[in-house]
């Protein structure tokens, strides 16, 4: 386990909502909405305003030198956070901007009848964009079936993909079950069947390494602020093999090289082609040092520390009679329930007067409910900071829970 008590000194979250003056300890377990900052985040932010507040790629003069190499060092850090080459990575505002990039950027790319696969997990940010684009090049769309725990089988993958799908976009973890696809055999499936391969990898990255040469997935989106990093960052990953199939969906200063009155522009290579206009400069800092972080801490110590809390959890929630679990089978951080006969809004409501704060609804997968036959469900996600505490009082609160919630136990 995670020494969490040292851990917590790092986020001043914790400070300011779990001192002796207060007389409810914050029990946080909304991770997969959002994580808190640690102060290495929150300095290198205010570092950048207070020291060196200039643009990035246009000036000449030493503190935009300064800044230049500071911003092309986070892309490098950012980079390697997922194995990719520093000329593969985009910066965007989050995940939903890349994925909408991407899927804006295959508009040339797909025609009429092209099929794009997604599945019933998916996010609204990777259904949407596709169906958007869907609609204007007149493709269609294609859902992958999903085994009893929710994956995407290589199997289940081979018995829709065929010679007229264009792209399969799946998310690596998905947001409400916490379901890891084998990416890798997808991919490997989606290729021989000359498809492109996305990848919203949101939910893997703040918890798991992501080797994009590994799993070579062709496009990958994440955001910062799942990761300890800022809101209103993220990355656009694209291959160096399909760059030549993509085209820019957003144009302005510093993306392209030259443009003239005769309507003829150069664009800029990828990246810059895909980062048009000043960017979140201080949040990408930001972002670099959030990797750096969870470098420091190690991925795969968050990960055990996430599963040996999930495990507990589960254990004690098997044993109410009036909880209903819905992935007690996987291993991620995110425990997905329902109290027998009431809706998951008031118990989220409910838990909060406790100060346990947990998601509820359909978590933006709004597809998922045609599976799982359930509209609403609550959700506690977990991540470095969190302990056994946090999980005792989610299973207290619900135990006492009594006439408030009108069940018994
Ligand atoms: N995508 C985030 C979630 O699943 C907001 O809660």
């Amino acid at each position: 386990m995670l020494d969490v008590k040292d851990i917590r000194k790092d986020f001043p979250m914790y400070s300011l909502h779990n001192n002796e003056y207060e007389a409810k300890p914050l029990h946080y377990l909304d991770n997969a909405a959002t994580s808190f900052k640690p102060s290495v985040v929150i300095n290198k932010i205010n570092e950048y305003y207070n020291n060196y507040s200039a643009n990035t790629k246009r000036s000449d003069y030493s503190l935009a030198y300064k800044i230049d190499q500071e911003f092309e060092e986070a892309r490098k850090i950012v980079a390697s956070f997922i194995n990719a080459n520093i000329d593969e990575v985009a910066f965007t505002s989050g995940a939903t901007m890349s994925l909408n990039e991407i899927a804006y950027s295959l508009l040339y790319e797909l025609k009429e009848g092209d099929e794009i696969i997604l599945s019933y997990n998916e996010h609204a940010s990777n259904v949407l964009p596709w169906y958007n684009i869907a609609k204007m090049k007149r493709c269609k769309i294609v859902f992958a079936p999903s085994d009893k725990k929710g994956v995407i089988t290589p199997n289940n993958l081979s018995k829709v993909i065929t010679k007229i799908t264009k792209v399969v976009s799946l998310a690596s973890v998905t947001n409400v079950l916490g379901v890891r696809q084998p990416i890798k055999e997808l991919v490997k499936i989606t290729h021989n069947n000359n498809a492109l391969f996305v990848c919203d990898g949101a939910q893997e990255a703040p918890h798991h390494k992501i080797d994009v040469k590994d799993t070579n997935v062709d496009f990958l989106a994440l955001s910062s602020h799942k990761m300890v990093g800022p809101t209103g960052v993220g990355l656009l990953y694209v291959k160096k093999e399909v760059q030549n199939k993509i085209w820019p969906f957003i144009y302005g200063g510093e993306m392209n090289s030259r443009f003239d009155s005769s309507l003829s522009v150069s664009l800029k290579e990828f990246p810059f082609s895909f980062e048009a206009g000043t960017q979140n400069i201080a949040g990408i800092l930001g972002f670099a040092e959030a990797c750096k972080y969870l470098n420091n801490i190690g991925l795969e110590e968050i990960e055990k520390h996430e599963k040996s809390l999930k495990t507990y959890a589960i254990k004690q929630l098997k044993e109410m009679k009036n909880i209903i679990l819905y992935n007690d089978f996987n291993d991620s951080g995110i425990i997905t329930f329902n109290v027998k006969d009431i809706h998951a809004q008031d118990v989220a409501t409910y838990l909060s007067s406790n100060n346990v704060f947990i998601r509820s609804g359909n978590h933006c997968a709004k597809l998922l409910p045609e599976v799982l036959n359930v509209n609403s469900t609550c959700r506690a996600s977990l991540y470095l900071y969190n302990d056994y505490s946090d999980i005792d009082a989610l299973v207290s609160s619900l135990k006492k829970s009594g006439d408030f919630l009108d069940v018994y136990f």
